[in-house]
């Protein structure tokens, strides 16, 4: 993953390899996080666009609330479970392309929002393509779900499988106790990415909020959710077995499962 720099392309477009099993592994975003977006956004008649919309773990919440979204998806095999997920919300359209290459075709968005993605745009472009979709007034979300292990020891043990196979990093790279209070420092960059919007210069308001709730997952699940992350699907499948082999068994001598804090960090801002 690249917050600033060049963007992994091979990397940000694995993850319809596992539609599947991401849509089933993936945590969801608090209805709380939603409501604070839309409070925020005062959207009145205007639609909102979704960049990087996946199987619809975000969508789906906020097509709950009757909002019209246009969700944006580069890759099929996602875009076939977010149109399958939304089968139900008629108000919800399904571009299938980047964001990149997606035409606002001057329609003024009250809303542009995007879940655990907004890493995966060009950062050259990305705040002009925003800035281009939104009406005077509009709104940008940015939001991801970090989570840390809540027990040390267990921490320590899947660190040290992480390190053994030189994968050091989220989420075993510290315990959920030294995240702090601090949205945005997740990725190893404190600001981020409320740095980059505020050099823009063509956005205010900003504001940056931190939720967190505990998530318990059982062993499959919690593997079934490391496999969906980018790190561990850029690794041959060998390799990847092992080392999910290994840290299933490591929650299995643990009493099996794992505590975590799931954090929602949400950044917020809007066009001048
Ligand atoms: C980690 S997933 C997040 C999916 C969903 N928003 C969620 O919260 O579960 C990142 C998504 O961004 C998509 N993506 C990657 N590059 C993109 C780009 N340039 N424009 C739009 N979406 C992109 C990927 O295909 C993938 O579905």
């Amino acid at each position: 993953m690249s917050v600033q720099g060049e963007v992994d392309m091979a990397r940000s477009r694995v993850f319809g390899e596992v539609a599947e099993l991401y849509d089933a592994a993936r945590p969801g975003y608090s209805d709380a996080l939603v409501a604070e977006v839309l409070a925020y956004a005062a959207l009145g008649d205007r639609a909102a666009v979704e960049v990087g919309a996946g199987t619809g773990k975000a969508t789906m919440p906020f097509a709950a609330t009757g909002t019209p979204l246009v969700c944006i998806e580069p890759d099929p095999r996602m875009a076939e479970v977010l149109r399958r997920n939304t089968v139900n919300h008629p108000g919800v359209r399904v571009h299938a392309g980047a964001f990149e290459d997606w035409q606002p075709d001057g329609r003024g968005y009250g809303l542009v929002f995007a879940a655990t993605s907004w890493h995966w745009t060009d950062p050259e472009r990305r705040w002009d393509l925003v800035h281009a979709a939104l009406a005077p007034g509009g709104a940008v979300a940015l939001f991801w779900n970090p989570q840390g292990v809540r027990d040390g020891e267990l921490h320590a043990a899947l660190a040290g499988v992480d390190r053994r196979h030189g994968m050091a990093g989220a989420p075993h790279g510290e315990p959920a106790s030294s995240y702090g209070e601090v949205p945005g420092d997740w990725a190893g960059q404190p600001g981020w990415p409320e740095d980059e919007c505020r050099r823009d210069g063509r956005f205010t308001d900003l504001r940056a909020v931190r939720y967190r709730q505990d998530q318990h997952y059982d062993t499959d699940h919690y593997v079934g959710y490391l496999a969906s992350l980018s790190r561990y699907r850029v690794l041959s499948s060998d390799r990847r077995e092992q080392i999910l082999a290994e840290t299933a068994q490591v929650l299995n001598d643990h009493g099996g499962g794992i505590d975590m804090a799931l954090f929602s960090d949400l950044f917020l801002a809007r066009v001048r």
